[in-house]
């Protein structure tokens, strides 16, 4: 059945938290720089990606869907460093200076909002801009106003709210998380030790109806409380943490494994990398929300409660090391003990050597837009057809995850088909 989707009109305030960090400069940049002609959005499903029709004619994504055009794009945010967009840009070191001047204007234009941020999440960060906020409420009732403030003074219809900040060290699920009356009675008991700040700016997002995206590991909008107020509230949320490198090639290694009924006995995966987010995963606290992310990928795929003679027994190991010398150019090894035949053992190395924030940055910018879609469209809680874009899927607890990525691109393309009413292709006929 086709749903009713709204037209794209008017522009789209996109409020990043960490607007002044490696990935969200790079997806600003790039964005910015797309709309100029200056550069290709290369990596970006919403504007390069295809699929075929009904009919069997392919088309862009952007021409199945009425997306919100880049032009329509503002950006803005929030950062413990009061640095524009620019001086953002340049301290973050990803892209050269020649590509920065191409937009160094309206990089300047963009400053960012002081912070809602407690060091306690994040101990290995000193910053400077920040709010001042006697209680957790205090910090989402400010978020609030900086929301509605940026929208009309940007004339903006429409606002995404984007978590591209620093991981917060890990908490498991509490009771406050557990329903919305308990979230709220946390915030305005001032519990700071199971509310976030990203849950402030999560639940100011859902507050001001507008989508929520978690780039990072952190729990913040993963709870039932949010889920309840996010269905409430008619708004999309999703996450968790950008499926970029090292994850997005084991979701596509693990199902060639499982597809040709290989079997696997160890996974070692290990990284360098020495920007602030290397710095930030540094802390233990913090290591621990982005080692269980990384972690619950391949058990889902692997099943090995179906498969126990291929998969009963996986060691799967995941390392994090910063490592300065390297800034954003990550580079990830993956050591995997298959079998085959008659159990005789073979091994595959990979080494990518990556640039974080050049494969971080479509996908925050593909979740933004997306999100957009969902909500004019009238979607509303988690959108588990963007686990394609996450290494750590939101899930309900009826629900499994879901992390194979072609399993999970059919998910987007289903998803897009359903909006417009249209059956899949017969890829036989
Ligand atoms: N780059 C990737 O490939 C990738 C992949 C998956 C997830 N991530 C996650 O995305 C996030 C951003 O990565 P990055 O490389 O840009 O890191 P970064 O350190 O360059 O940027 C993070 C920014 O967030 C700011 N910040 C921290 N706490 C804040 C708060 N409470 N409010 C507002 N601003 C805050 C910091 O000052 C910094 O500018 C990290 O959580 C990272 O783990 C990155």
């Amino acid at each position: 059945m086709k749903q009713e989707i709204k037209p794209a009109t008017g522009r789209l305030g996109v409020l990043v938290v960490g607007v002044g960090g490696a990935v969200a400069t790079t997806m600003i940049v790039g964005t910015l720089a797309s709309r100029k002609g200056l550069a290709k959005p290369i990596g970006s499903i919403t504007q390069l990606a295809t699929m075929r029709m009904e009919n069997n004619e392919e088309k862009l994504i952007k021409d199945v869907v009425p997306l919100t055009n880049l032009e329509d794009i503002v950006f803005g945010g929030w950062d413990i460093f009061p640095d524009n967009a620019y001086e953002a840009a340049m301290y973050a070191e990803v892209l050269k200076e020649k590509d920065l001047n191409g937009v160094k204007e309206e990089l300047e234009a963009i400053k960012p909002m002081p912070a809602a941020f407690d060091h306690n999440w994040a101990k290995r960060l000193n910053g400077t801009h920040i709010k001042k906020a006697a209680t957790r409420w205090e910090m989402v009732e400010q978020l609030r106003q900086d929301i509605r403030d940026f929208k009309a003074a940007n004339n903006c219809e429409r606002v995404v709210v984007l978590w591209a900040a620093s991981t917060e060290i890990y908490i498991p699920l509490s009771d406050e998380h557990m329903s919305l009356a308990a979230l709220e009675k946390a915030m305005k008991e001032n519990n700071t030790e199971v509310i976030s700040p990203s849950m402030c700016y999560a639940y100011a997002a859902i507050a001001e109806d507008a989508p929520f995206v978690m780039g990072a590991p952190n729990l913040c909008v993963d709870t039932p409380a949010m889920w309840e107020f996010s269905k409430q509230k008619n708004v999309p949320i999703s996450g968790k943490d950008f499926k970029s490198g090292q994850t997005l090639m084991k979701t596509v290694l693990a199902p060639m494994f499982k597809t040709r009924m290989l079997g696997v006995n160890g996974w070692f995966s290990t990284n360098i990398l020495g920007n602030r987010d290397g710095e930030v995963l540094d802390d233990p606290d913090n290591f621990k929300t982005k080692e269980v992310s990384k972690l619950s990928v391949i058990d889902t795929i692997f099943e090995p409660e179906k498969y126990p003679d291929l998969y009963g027994d996986v060691y799967h190991k995941v390392r994090i090391n910063y490592y300065p010398p390297r800034k954003d150019n990550k580079e990830a090894w993956d050591n995997i003990d298959i079998f085959g035949w008659m159990g005789y053992p073979m091994e595959i190395k990979v080494n990518f050597l990556c640039r974080d924030s050049i494969l971080a940055a479509p996908i925050a910018l593909d979740l933004v837009l997306f999100s957009d879609l969902a909500m004019r469209a009238g979607m509303c809680g988690i959108q588990t057809w963007l686990s394609f874009f996450c290494k750590s899927p939101m899930h309900d607890f009826e629900h499994q995850p879901e992390h194979d990525l072609f399993t999970q691109w059919r998910m987007v393309k289903q998803t897009l088909r359903n909006m417009i009413g249209e059956k899949e292709p017969d890829y036989l006929a």
